[in-house]
């Protein structure tokens, strides 16, 4: 796809729900006992791949004019051993989290994925699974997909989390849900917590405290109404591109703003960016509101330590607006960028030298000098859906034209990403 430079941002944007959140209204309202209703759902494909799993264990799921979706749960231990595998596409929430579920069953099943999840590691997950009690096979010691699990007999787990990985401890607690006695999460870092809250809110025992988690099993979970707030890691694509294109102004309506994920907002905020939040209000546990953001002069900043996992899907586009920023940005602390659908590392910096920036690879992160005057290249997407987007929101300020390679992968997460963008543009 092609793309070219605008004058402008200009105009107001409603964005469909969030990824995060859409996953795990799915994943808990099949598992609890009735009809979910659920509002504003993703139909991305990675969503849509978590829809497909439990409609092929036997989940009756209903769409309805492409935003909500009802859900009429069977119960905690009421999935149907699938008569195939089960697909989950690029989708890491949907096979990482649907894990913790399958440990629960008495059946066996196989989980497989596309190109970029077979490569993604997976005994982070699978090796607390299978000291719970979960029978787990895979390639290279149960690290990669293909999956086999064999679940039931689950005993409770105290855990130390050796990464900060809101996936990971997702499956712990799913798996505590059916296990004979209580677990015990230790976060490294904390990490986005909309497991916690949903699941809270669908009737389970569960204990926060710092970064200890406390999950006692139940016998069952109540069905819910859910709201999915607008994305905010979708959020991230126009609240970046309206701060570095001059005279841009755009009020993004109803986002998440779930403090484990936004991170951006402080980033920007220590960058000098110029944005205010209205209309903050709380729904389904998640707080919500509408971010107006403007133009301004940024400035480079250090971005590290526990604010990474806040941030960890916003990395690709805050290094777009660090080329545009004053002095040097570093950002560091986020190995876990290697493992993402591409390794987001090299992606970032391959593609922003190409159009010109002054930015150098880190073990760990890199290291961005600004402002440079970007100019179009030749984009490899790598398939990875935030890099598409993010790199169409850097040619919006560079000369010449930009080519972007297979740019339909922004599907993943973000359907109507071109249209909304488009319709803003001046
Ligand atoms: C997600 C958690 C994060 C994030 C991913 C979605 C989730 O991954 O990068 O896009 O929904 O729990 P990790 O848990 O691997 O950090």
């Amino acid at each position: 796809m092609n793309f070219n430079s605008i004058s402008r941002l200009n105009g107001e944007i409603i964005l469909p729900g969030d990824k995060s959140i859409s996953h795990r209204s799915v994943m808990f309202s099949s598992i609890s006992n009735g009809k979910n209703y659920i509002k504003n759902f993703l139909m991305g494909q990675d969503c849509l791949s978590t829809i497909d799993c439990f409609r092929k264990m036997g989940v009756n799921i209903d769409i309805w004019k492409n935003k909500d979706v009802i859900v009429n749960g069977v119960g905690l231990r009421g999935l149907k051993k699938p008569d195939n595998v089960l697909d989950v596409g690029n989708s890491g929430t949907t096979i990482r989290l649907i894990m913790g579920i399958l440990s629960g069953q008495n059946f066996k099943s196989t989980l497989v994925g596309d190109e970029s999840i077979s490569k993604r590691p997976m005994k982070r997950v699978t090796e607390p699974l299978k000291e719970m009690g979960a029978k787990i096979d895979g390639l290279e010691n149960g690290n990669f997909a293909p999956i086999t699990i064999e679940g039931g007999n689950l005993k409770g787990i105290n855990y130390k989390m050796p990464i900060a990985s809101a996936q990971v401890k997702s499956a712990i607690i799913l798996a505590s849900l059916y296990s004979n006695s209580s677990s015990k999460i230790i976060e490294k870092s904390k990490s986005r917590n909309h497991t916690e809250i949903m699941l809270k809110s669908f009737g389970a025992d569960i204990n926060v405290d710092g970064l200890e988690i406390d999950v006692n099993p139940v016998d069952s979970l109540y069905p819910q109404e859910i709201y999915v707030p607008g994305d905010i890691s979708s959020a991230a694509f126009f609240i970046a591109g309206a701060s570095i294109i001059k005279g841009s102004e755009v009020l993004i309506k109803n986002v998440g703003l779930n403090p484990t994920r936004t991170g951006i907002l402080d980033v920007l905020k220590d960058m000098g960016g110029n944005f205010e939040i209205l209309n903050k209000e709380v729904i389904c546990g998640e707080e919500i509101g509408d971010i107006l953001v403007k133009y301004s002069n940024l400035n480079g900043v250090t971005i590290y330590g526990d604010l990474i996992p806040k941030l960890i899907d916003e990395i690709p586009i805050i290094a777009v607006m660090a080329t545009q920023a004053e002095g040097q940005t570093i950002i560091k602390d986020a190995k876990e960028l290697k493992v993402k659908e591409s390794n987001r590392i090299k992606s970032v910096v391959e593609n922003l030298k190409k159009m010109g920036a002054d930015i150098e690879e880190l073990e760990d992160g890199m290291v961005i000098n600004g402002p440079t005057k970007l100019k179009g290249a030749n984009i490899e997407s790598f398939n990875d859906h935030r890099i598409a987007m993010a790199f169409s929101i850097a040619s919006l300020i560079s000369y010449g034209n930009t080519y972007i390679k297979n740019f339909n992968c922004v599907n993943i997460s973000f359907p109507s990403f071109c249209d909304i963008l488009k319709r803003i543009s001046y």
